[in-house]
């Protein structure tokens, strides 16, 4: 049984999103947003979710990173959840992409 883990998560905005203004009613209050129209995902994950083994006995994995104390010009963060390093990206995502037919691929965090 699948569920949703997430919906609507706009990325890829490096050029000007065509924002539309939405009108919702949550709880009985109305409220306007606007929101990017392009590139928008819904992720679903399989029972037991996409990370196969990362820090599991942590409630939720989170990392944060200081980005003007990078050492590199440009540091990969893992997106696809099987590095060895993670949060880097350690290139793992290649040999999943090749057993899955998945496009999983890093995070460029550049200085
Ligand atoms: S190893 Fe996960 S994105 Fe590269």
């Amino acid at each position: 049984m699948a569920s949703i883990i997430g919906v609507g998560i706009p990325f890829g905005l490096s050029s000007p999103p065509h924002a539309l203004k939405t009108s919702t009613r949550v709880g009985g209050v109305a409220t306007q947003f606007s929101h990017s129209t392009r590139r928008m995902v819904a992720v679903k994950a399989e029972v037991g979710g996409i990370n196969p083994e990362i820090r599991k006995s942590e409630d939720k994995v989170v990392d944060s990173v200081v980005v003007t104390e990078l050492a590199k010009p440009v540091t990969p963060y893992c997106r696809c959840w099987r590095s060895g390093t993670f949060p880097l990206c350690d290139g793992s995502h290649v040999k999943h992409n090749k057993a899955t037919g998945d496009n999983v691929g890093p995070l460029l965090l550049k200085k």
